[in-house]
C-alpha cells in the first residue's frame, strides 16, 4: 500500500526543488521538506478524485501547486499568502516549471476578504498565525467555499497541552527567529472547537495525526459537505 512519504517520491523532489534555483535557500527547503514531510502527499491522495479548483490560503513559495500537478490534478490552481518574498518566488518557480493553469496573488488572510472561490480549499500550517478569532472566520470563509465532492484540506498542530505540542510550537517560534515566517505562532486550535465549527459550517471532518517522523502533534483534517 502506498503511504504519504512513498507517494512524495514519485513526485521526484529534486526536479520540484530545482524550478526554485537560482534561489538556494529556496531550493534546500523544497529539497528538505519534500523529503521529510508527508504533506504534500496526503494532500494530494485527499483531492485524488476530484477536479474541483482549488485555492490554497497561506501557500508560502507554492509547493503544493507543484507536487499536485506532478501527481497528474487537473484542477485550476490559485495560492495567496501576505509574504511578498514568497508570493514571487511561487511565482517564479511555477514559471520555470511551467505549471499550467496556476496563479498566486499577495493576500492578508487575518484583515482581507477571501477571492470569489467555489472547489477546494487548503489550510495548511496556517491557522497558528492567526489571532483565534481570525482563524474561526477563515475557517468559515474556507467551508463557505467548498463546493459538493470538493474537500477542505487543513493541516494544523492542535492545541493537545502535550510534548508533541510544545515542540510544534518550538519549531514555529524558531522558523520566526531565523527569518523564515513573517510572524510568530499565537494560538493552536483545539480539535473540539474545529469539529464543532466545521458542523455549524455544514462540513463533516475527519482527523488523522500527520507529523512524519518527526514529533510534532500535525493533524490532517478533512472537511466534506454534508
Ligand atoms: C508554515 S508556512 C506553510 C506554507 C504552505 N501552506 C505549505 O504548507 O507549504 C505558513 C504560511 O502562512 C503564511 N501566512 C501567515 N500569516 C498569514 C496571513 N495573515 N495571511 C496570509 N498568509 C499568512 C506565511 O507567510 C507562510 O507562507
Amino acid at each position: 500500500m502506498e503511504t504519504p512519504g512513498d507517494g512524495v517520491k514519485s513526485t521526484h523532489p529534486r526536479r520540484i526543488a530545482t524550478a526554485y534555483l537560482p534561489q538556494r535557500p529556496h531550493y534546500w527547503y523544497a529539497r528538505c521538506k519534500l523529503a521529510i514531510d508527508p504533506l504534500y502527499a496526503a494532500v494530494g491522495e485527499t483531492l485524488h478524485e476530484t477536479t474541483a479548483p482549488l485555492l490554497d490560503l497561506g501557500c508560502g513559495i507554492g509547493l503544493l501547486a507543484h507536487t499536485l500537478r506532478a501527481r497528474g490534478f487537473a484542477g485550476s490552481y490559485a495560492g495567496i499568502d501576505n509574504d511578498a518574498n514568497k508570493i514571487a518566488a511561487a511565482r517564479a518557480a511555477a514559471e520555470r516549471a511551467d505549471l499550467g493553469d496556476v496563479r498566486f496573488a499577495c493576500v492578508d488572510l487575518a484583515c482581507e476578504t477571501l477571492p470569489v472561490h467555489r472547489g477546494s480549499v487548503a489550510l495548511l500550517d496556517v491557522l497558528q498565525y492567526l489571532s483565534p478569532q481570525a482563524a474561526s472566520e477563515l475557517v468559515a470563509s474556507a467551508a463557505a467555499c467548498i463546493a459538493p465532492g470538493a474537500r477542505l484540506v487543513i493541516r494544523s498542530g492542535l492545541d493537545d497541552a502535550d510534548a508533541r505540542t510544545r515542540f510544534t510550537r518550538a519549531m514555529d517560534v524558531f522558523s520566526r527567529r531565523i527569518g523564515w515566517m513573517n510572524s510568530a505562532p499565537k494560538r493552536y486550535p483545539t480539535r473540539a472547537g474545529l469539529e464543532g465549527l466545521l458542523a455549524r459550517c455544514g462540513l463533516s471532518a475527519s482527523f488523522a495525526p500527520l507529523s512524519g517522523r518527526l514529533p510534532f502533534n500535525n493533524w490532517l483534517i478533512v472537511g466534506e459537505r454534508i
